[in-house]
């Protein structure tokens, strides 16, 4: 209990702190969201996406699962991934991963998780296309760096085989889409890699009657 009161209090402290600034902040905020970014990042408590870049309620539309996983059978991302791109109308497909992310590290390892092997299984199959790259890394924490870099640009590319981004593309010329890494020793990001209309897709992906 202790620990939700302290919750709530801070709320309440935020709250105040901004109707502080603007007594119609939040009837301002309340009408309607036009967000311009979505933001696909780690689960990872070290990583919350408004604050590391300074956004404003209002700014990012979120979504975030363990190691920031675009999976094509995922009704939840594909939903959030729709709505943003089609009715919100972003501009920007932020993919962020982090160094030290636990969830890459599990998924390198031969431990079972239970359930979350369903979920690992993904990032498995990143590092099976990039074995050979791995597994001449010697050391652990550079390895473990270098699949989570691997994994954002096959996250990416998994945002770019979705019908969603490619009639989006097609029709809109946006989204744009950035692969960022969060370095979590720094608290700075870096770009990895970029994705915008108009880059050519895999053909066997590419859906050419959109
Ligand atoms: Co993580």
């Amino acid at each position: 209990m202790e620990t939700t009161n302290k919750l709530f209090l801070s709320n309440k402290a935020w709250a105040m702190e901004k109707m502080s600034e603007d007594s119609d902040y939040f009837k301002e905020l309340a009408k309607d969201q036009r967000p311009a970014y979505l933001w696909i990042g780690c689960s990872d408590s070290r990583v919350p996406a408004n604050e590391i870049i300074g956004a404003e309620p209002g700014e990012l539309f979120v979504h975030r699962n363990i190691a920031n996983m675009v999976v094509h059978t995922d009704l939840n991302l594909l939903s959030v991934l729709q709505y943003a791109v089609e009715y919100l109308e972003v501009k920007h497909i932020i993919l962020c991963g982090h160094t030290g992310c636990g969830g890459v590290k599990a998924s390198m390892t031969q431990n079972s998780f239970d359930l979350l092997n369903k979920w690992l299984r993904n990032l498995k199959d990143v590092y099976r296309l990039h074995r050979d790259q791995l597994n001449a890394i010697t050391d652990e924490n550079e390895k473990l760096n270098e699949m989570v870099k691997l994994n954002i640009v096959e996250q990416v590319n998994n945002l770019v085989k979705t019908s969603v981004v490619q009639a989006a593309w097609k029709h809109h010329n946006r989204p744009y889409i950035h692969g960022w890494l969060y370095n979590m020793e720094t608290g700075l990001l870096d770009s990895i890699i970029e994705a915008k209309p108009g880059d050519p897709i895999d053909p066997i992906y590419a859906y050419s009657d959109l």
